[in-house]
């Protein structure tokens, strides 16, 4: 047959397909990102041949008997990473781990190969040595006897080795060094990206084997290469944190066989990641003495409660436009948190700078920190302290009213839990809760004008 090469354009954002060059990508709306790539086609694509057999092979089969027990999946060793992918790794996945680089991609897949004892896992690199992948290896302390490393790129010599040497598991660091011969595109551009996943997928399905795939991610967050891999995939896991600080947080956010509400928290240590099994304490720093400028607020991850210390720090401003910085919480939430303050209740922070830091580099965006964020706010104002005892979950409205937050019982239980004596919430979240039953003290306020009173005045 006839070996035609075709150039197609490809928009490196969105994985859309032009057969020109186009400035704005119809499709996704991104500017300047068309790359032309070199189609090989030697007889019909993936997609049609899997489309084909399963045409041929598949019947409709009752949903009743269908079978499926739970101990189709692989449990792993964490805990952590179990919960996120819904109970364990479930034969013939793809699961693909997406993360900023030196977050601990590497590590975690590592770490994961080391703990599956009795499991054949190949763990295929394109990006660092046998060396490099046995001196992590060595700080990790795990011993797997049938964990096989092949560092390869090319996908065809992957296949071969395979099929010589099947495995149980398969990890692959990462999607983006693979090459197939069959596209003559780059190492990394979306069409090799598109095949070699096509492959995968087709392997992880036939012979049920799960495959991890390791993904980079480009600068605003999202996988890169297109978004069909993320269609393509079973799971698409997110690791993040900030890589100067020592939690990450793995949270999927796609998952066919589970919740994408549950998250992972791992600290990074000297022997590879170790995983926080109870993450509500660690974030709030054991003080001698408390010092003006910080408030406890019960948030939540997914549907764990956490207990987060915020920072403020309010000072006259050194120029004419004042500073508002924020680490960890949203800018234009700050800014109209301080709107209300100076509108509602007569605070002249318009002539002020206001910086604003969560503790432990995490990112948080739920509204249930409001509250504890204009604690933190006035109390740095007043130069009062916010008692060590008090925390904090409600949102703020733009009117000043306090407002209710999701699963208030949790984060009160939480907060009781590790010793607070005072809990500030919406008045509406306290309707029909037994608040006799805790032996916390439940505070239910209505407008942002009550809380200074509460604060400072007892
Ligand atoms: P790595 O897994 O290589 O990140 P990624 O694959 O996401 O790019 O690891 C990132 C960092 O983790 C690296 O800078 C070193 C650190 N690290 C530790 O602190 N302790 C350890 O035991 C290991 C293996 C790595
Ligand atoms: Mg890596």
């Amino acid at each position: 047959m006839a070996v035609k090469v075709k150039s197609v354009f490809f928009c490196q954002s969105c994985g859309a397909e032009s057969p020109k060059w186009v400035g704005k990508c119809t499709s996704c709306g991104a500017w300047n990102t068309y790359v032309e790539e070199l189609v090989t086609k030697t007889g019909p694509s993936s997609k049609t041949t899997t489309f084909q057999t399963r045409q041929v092979t598949s019947k409709p089969i009752l949903i009743d008997e269908i079978e499926f027990k739970e101990e189709d999946r692989i449990v792993t060793y964490s805990n952590e990473l179990n919960r996120v992918l819904g109970g364990g790794i479930v034969y013939g996945s793809l699961i693909l781990l997406g993360g900023e680089p030196g977050i601990g991609k590497s590590t975690l897949m590592l770490q994961l190969a080391l703990h599956l004892q009795n499991k054949r896992v190949l763990y295929i690199s394109g990006e660092e040595s046998e060396q490099q992948i046995k001196l992590r290896a060595n700080r990790i302390a795990a011993k797997n006897n049938s964990l096989y490393v092949l560092t390869e790129v090319i996908m065809e010599n992957i296949l071969t080795q395979l099929h010589n040497q099947p495995a149980d598991v398969i990890i692959i660091d990462s999607i983006q060094t693979l090459y197939t011969g069959l596209i003559e595109s780059s190492a990394g551009s979306i069409s090799q990206i598109r095949e070699c996943a096509g492959q995968l997928l087709k392997l992880a399905k036939t012979t049920g084997i799960p495959i991890f795939l390791i993904g980079h991610i480009t600068k605003d967050g999202s996988i890169a290469g297109p978004k069909v891999l993320e269609h393509m995939v079973d799971v698409v896991l997110q690791f993040e944190g900030d890589r100067n600080h020592l939690f990450r947080i793995l949270r999927a956010s796609k998952n066919r066989f589970g919740s994408t509400s549950e998250i992972g928290i791992y600290e990074m240590a000297t022997e590879g990641l170790r995983e926080v099994e109870n993450p509500s304490g660690i974030l709030i720093s054991d003080k001698e003495e408390t010092l003006s400028g910080t408030s406890v607020c019960v948030t939540m991850e997914g549907i764990r409660p956490i207990l987060l210390e915020i920072q403020a720090l309010v000072s006259t401003a050194v120029y004419g436009t004042p500073q508002r910085s924020a680490t960890g919480f949203d800018l234009r939430r700050l800014n109209m948190l301080l709107a209300v303050l100076e509108k509602r209740c007569g605070f002249q922070l318009s002539i002020k700078d206001v910086f604003l830091n969560l503790t432990g580099g995490i990112k948080v965006e739920d509204p249930a920190m409001d509250l504890a964020v204009i604690s933190a706010i006035l109390s740095s104002n007043e130069n009062t302290t916010v008692s060590p005892e008090i925390c904090f979950a409600a949102e703020v409205g733009l009117t000043g009213e306090i407002r209710p937050v999701t699963r208030i019982e949790q984060r009160i239980a939480e907060a009781e839990k590790l010793g607070f004596k005072r809990i500030f919430v919406s008045k509406f979240n306290t309707k029909g809760l037994k608040l006799d039953k805790y032996q916390i003290k439940v505070v239910g306020l209505n407008k942002v004008e009550e809380l200074y009173k509460e604060l400072f005045y007892i």
